[in-house]
This record gives structure tokens, sequence and C-alpha cells, in this order.
């Protein structure tokens, strides 16, 4: 059975101490049936490692850099957080598009050196609310993916997060997806996939998912796991999230 995804991402919520305490608490945590992995910031990588490489939990990246190494000021390359023990990194995350501009190519760019260094990339992509005000949904993400996987030549496994920009938490007013249309467009996606791979590519939810709205992300058709950004810095929250996912995964 496929491992249902619970990915969190806890951006620029927690400082080194915070971080530390989180990675902590939720190192006890027990499940079966998903897989768990979070992303801390830079700074409090290597310690989250330290702390749940003992448990079942991965850790990935929030960022990276494209090239290797060298004189980069303020970057760490996917080469280096692989080996600090990273398996995934998110590439293309709406607040890395939006607040810091990154293109299209960049994100090709940074795709293709995870790729290039093992980690498994989360390509992130969504629908802003002026594109779904002005009826470009499908034109929006058409380009996010085209721009990836036009003659990628995957030959490991990546991961697609749907995140409608319009949903997600502590940016500009965030609204709840409804379950309804977040299925509508992660079939589209699953669809609009084929024409570039053979197969089947898992696909997350994200956008202001909790511990009371996971499940009816989670019992969607075409929902293989959830990005969690906000809930996923809080031990007891996310804890109860974790509960309500396995049980799900278990009925
Ligand atoms: P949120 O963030 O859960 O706080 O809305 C999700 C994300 O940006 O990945």
């Amino acid at each position: 059975m496929k491992k249902i995804k619970i990915f969190g991402n806890w951006k620029m919520y927690l400082d080194l101490s915070d971080s530390v305490k989180l990675a902590k608490k939720i190192a006890s945590l027990k499940y079966k049936n998903l897989e768990v992995a979070v992303f801390p910031s830079a700074l409090a990588f290597a310690e989250a490692k330290k702390i749940l490489g003992g448990a079942k939990i991965s850790v990935g990246a929030q960022n990276i850099n494209w090239a290797p190494q060298g004189a980069y000021t303020g970057a760490v390359s996917a080469f280096m957080y692989k080996r600090a023990g990273a398996k995934f990194a998110l590439v293309g995350h709406s607040e890395r598009r939006y607040i810091f501009g990154e293109k299209d190519a960049d994100v090709r760019q940074k795709t293709e050196a995870c790729l290039a260094s093992g980690l498994i990339p989360v390509l992130c992509v969504g629908e802003t609310k002026e594109d779904l005000r002005d009826g470009k949904r499908e034109y929006r993400l058409k380009k996010q993916l085209l721009s990836v996987f036009e003659n990628l030549n995957l030959k490991s496994e990546m991961v697609i997060a749907y995140e409608p920009v319009w949903s997600i938490s502590g940016g500009s007013g965030s609204e709840p997806c409804k379950p309804t249309r977040a299925e509508e467009t992660m079939a589209w996606i699953k669809k609009e996939m084929k024409n570039y791979l053979s197969k089947e590519i898992s696909v997350l939810y994200g956008g202001s998912v909790s511990e009371d709205n996971v499940v009816s992300y989670l019992s969607l058709p075409s929902c293989d796991g959830v990005l969690v950004g906000a809930v996923s810095t809080r031990a007891d929250k996310f804890s109860r999230l974790i509960k309500s996912a396995e049980k799900s995964s278990n009925s």
C-alpha cells in the first residue's frame, strides 16, 4: 500500500531553540501507514536531523541553491542538503515565487539540481486569487508544470503539491479550498502529468490544512497526502493531525 505523505513546512516560524523543542516532541509520534517529513529552516536543519535521525520522520530543505558549491552568499545547495541527510526539497513554493521573485525557469533549475544531488523535489504549484478571478487556473498550472517537466528525463521520484495560493495561511488572507474543488484540480493535474510521465506521480494538497480538515482532503481519490504549514509548527496540533491521518488510512 502506498503510504500517505504528511509533510510539514516550518517556514520561518521557529527559531533554533523552538525548532529543537518541536523536533523532540514529534520524534516519538507513532504511525504505520504514513510517510512523515518536516522541512525546518536552514538554520535548524542539522539539529532537527540529529534529533529525528532515529525517528521515522524524514527531514527536507525548504529551499536550495542549484550550484553544488561556490561563491553564492547566503545560499545552501541541494548537494549540501543531501550530504547533511535531507531526503526531500521544496521547489517552487508560492512564497519563493511571489515574495522572492523566483521564475518558472529558476524552479526548473532547482528541480534539476535536486535530482542531480539525489533529493526528491516536492514541486509546489498553484494559482493565485487573480488567476482564479481571470479564469486562468489551468493556464497557470499548465505553465508551471510544462516549465519543469518538458524534456525532463525523470528517472527517480518526484512529488507535486497543489497549493492554491489564496488558501495558504499567513499571507494575504486565506480561504480554505473546498475539498471538491481540490479534488477537481488534483485529478486534472494527474491527467495533465500523463503528457510527461508514464507512471503516476503523487499529488499532495496544501493550503490551511489542519487537524480538523485533514481527513476531508485525505479522503479525496486524487490526494496522496498533505503539505502542512502553520499547523505543523505546533506539536499538539500536528500530533492530532497525524493521529487523524493514520486513523483515516485504516478506514
Ligand atoms: P499553511 O501553509 O498550511 O500554513 O496554509 C501551507 C504551505 O504553504 O505549504
